[in-house]
């Protein structure tokens, strides 16, 4: 699913964001990025998505080549990719409902299962019932879980969410994370980096990824699980 090769990133104002990137991650795993402010987390979730590319080693995902000259590639390899960025901003004046389904545009769905997949997905983060309510009316919490009901309505192979539980009290920050540990599956991998050590300590199954300086350090737990 994804390979790093002493991947590096950095910046063009010289910052050195990633260092000597070694990574293997399988189909089907869950991955929590833990590390502080600064240490590259986002980065290496923008190398994933292909909005950096590497200044060294090589990086795939999905068996695709993340380098400058694959763009077109690139842009369709996005298709598999449900992100949840802070970047990737609701629409304003939109309900949920709308919102979901302009997150599908441009995929190879029917209407009916734009219409399907809206639903469901609006269903599993528990917002069913904010369908029609606007986004700018919501909670940040609920805002939030329309924005993973967005990526997951897009079936994708991959989840890529940033600080997904960002300044959310704990009770609502634990629902976020159990929504989006339940989202893996074989078919789904789930990349979910945060501040926050305590929402995942005690997981008993995953890969657990520290950075620290742009450097990794990785911790594979219930492993059998993957064998
Ligand atoms: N576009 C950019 N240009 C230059 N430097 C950048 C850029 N984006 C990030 N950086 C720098 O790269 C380093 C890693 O940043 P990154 O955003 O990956 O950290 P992070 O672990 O996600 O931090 P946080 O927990 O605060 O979100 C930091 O020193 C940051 O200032
Ligand atoms: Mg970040």
């Amino acid at each position: 699913m994804i390979v790093a090769k002493d991947v590096s990133l950095t910046y063009q104002d010289g910052t050195q964001a990633l260092k000597d990137v070694n990574l293997r991650i399988k189909a089907g795993e869950i991955i929590y990025i833990t590390g502080p402010s600064g240490s590259g987390k986002t980065s290496l979730l923008k190398l994933i998505l292909g909005m950096e590319y590497p200044t060294e080693g090589h990086l795939r995902v999905m068996g695709q080549s993340m380098v400058k000259d694959e763009e077109d590639n690139i842009r369709k390899l996005r298709r598999k990719i449900g992100p949840v960025f802070q970047e990737f901003k609701l629409i304003r004046g939109r309900t949920a409902f709308e919102n979901i389904v302009l997150g599908m545009r441009f995929l190879d769905f029917t209407p009916k299962e734009i219409i399907e997949n809206s639903y469901m997905a609006l269903e599993r983060v528990g917002l069913k019932h904010k369908r029609d309510s606007l986004v700018d009316k919501l909670s940040w919490g609920e805002s939030q879980r329309v924005a993973i009901a967005r990526a997951i309505a897009r079936k994708p192979s991959l989840i890529l969410a940033d600080e997904p539980t960002g300044n959310l009290d704990l009770d609502n920050a634990l629902n976020i994370m159990d929504i989006l540990t339940s989202l893996r599956d074989e078919n789904t991998t789930v990349i979910i980096t945060t501040h926050a050590t305590h929402l995942i300590e005690d997981k008993e199954e995953g890969t657990f990824i520290r950075i620290q300086e742009g450097r990794l350090k990785m911790e594979r737990r219930g492993v059998e699980a993957y064998e």
